[in-house]
């Protein structure tokens, strides 16, 4: 029996415990288990790193919220992609990735996997033909996208991407960390392998850092579960119960986060303070109808560019009260920050450097007449 996805987001790997009923998934804060017999350990479980039943719950409900047979969590979103690119490509490869990546997962490619071997070619996600075009023929093993992007909020077309992809042979890897499953399921649209960085909206209470994959291939699945023991970048079992006690509330969060967005991004457009606005449920957004085919609703991420220049970007940051001055997104408070200096600092001076005007918002759910009088007061 097929279940929604809220249904799916409290129940989904979470029975009840069999010997006491427990309703919530025990925390099983242990390394080993006892074994009946040399070779026999008891339903599959001998060592934690590869196999725990508080990761196990949160690996199954992972798989059901993203409609994939195969859900792995890992310590944080960056573990999961290393393990992913590890295991995926080997010295000589190349990845074709997004031109505004998250600061961190361009580093990863940039100072890491690229001195083991891995090349990689930076394109606009957005345009289809530009992915295209940095597709290397018979090299090209993943091509990587983000939507909506980190923090420029551009949308790739995941069901034209991931055509694109298979034509070369290679695989499509979809960051579906700003949209969380409840607005976009890129299994769906023909992606391969979804990232998260549940860290953000999946955990959605910035009290946890954890990363996971969700596989669309059983076979492939059950690779990169090879991989997650043999790397070991697990999450323990208490991260793995809060990322599911968060996850419980996922669709009435992101239905908040979407309103709260909603109301803050029409009060900034056309703003005097304001240059622009960078949010995918305007109508200007040039992504405004892939967006509308392939999400649910468009996000709680929002991005725009002071008036004032870089200056002014700073100083709107540091004036606001409510909004916090933070890294990380996803979490029911508003958080505010500058990616040039803080999140995209690491991109400076490459071609994924970000505008320096640029402020970012993460739309909490507070209530939003509080978030717009603070906005109100910061813009100045
Ligand atoms: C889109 C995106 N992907 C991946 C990551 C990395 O995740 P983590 O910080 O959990 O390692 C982040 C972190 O900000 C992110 O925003």
């Amino acid at each position: 029996m097929s279940h929604g996805f809220d249904t799916l987001a409290i129940h989904a790997g979470q029975d009840p415990e069999a010997r006491t009923g427990a309703v919530i998934p025990p925390i099983y804060q242990t390394s080993t288990y006892a074994q009946d017999a040399v070779g026999a350990p008891r339903q599959g479980y001998e060592y934690s790193r590869s196999g725990n039943p508080t990761r196990d719950a949160l690996q199954e409900c992972l798989a059901a919220l993203e409609g994939g047979p195969v859900g792995l969590a890992f310590a944080s979103g960056l573990a999961a992609e290393d393990t992913l690119l590890r295991a995926l490509c080997k010295p000589g490869d190349h990845v074709v990735i997004p031109d505004d990546a998250y600061g961190g997962t361009y580093r990863l490619f940039a100072k890491v996997a690229e001195r083991w071997g891995l090349a990689y070619t930076p394109a606009k996600v957005s345009d289809v033909d530009a992915v295209r075009a940095a597709i290397r023929p018979g090299a090209t093993r993943i091509v990587w996208v983000e939507t909506p992007t980190n923090p420029l909020l551009g949308i790739a077309d995941i069901a034209a991407l991931a055509a694109v992809a298979h034509d070369a042979g290679a695989l499509l890897v979809v960051d579906n960390t700003f949209a969380s499953p409840y607005l976009q399921q890129p299994i769906a649209h023909g992606a391969d392998v979804v990232v998260h960085s549940t860290t953000k909206y999946v955990g959605g209470h910035s009290d946890v850092v954890g990363g996971a994959l969700v596989v669309a291939d059983r076979g492939l699945g059950e690779e990169l579960r090879f991989h997650q023991n043999a790397m070991g970048a697990i999450n323990g079992p208490f991260d793995a119960w809060l990322t599911l006690r968060g996850i419980k509330t996922l669709g009435v969060r992101m239905d908040r986060h979407c309103d709260n967005a909603e109301r803050i991004a029409t009060y900034l457009d056309g703003h005097a303070k304001v240059a622009q606005v960078i949010y995918p449920g305007l109508p200007s957004h040039p992504g405004h109808e892939v967006a509308a085919k392939q999400m649910r609703r468009f996000g709680g991420m929002i991005s725009f560019r002071a008036a004032g220049g870089e200056e002014h970007a700073v100083e709107i940051c540091n004036q606001a009260k409510l909004f916090v001055l933070a890294e990380s997104l996803g979490g029911v408070e508003s958080l505010i920050e500058h990616p040039g200096r803080m999140t995209h600092a690491s991109a400076a001076g490459s071609p994924l450097e970000v505008p320096g005007d640029l402020v970012r918002l993460s739309v909490g759910i507070e209530t939003v007449d509080d978030l717009l009088a603070d906005l109100e007061q910061a813009l100045g």
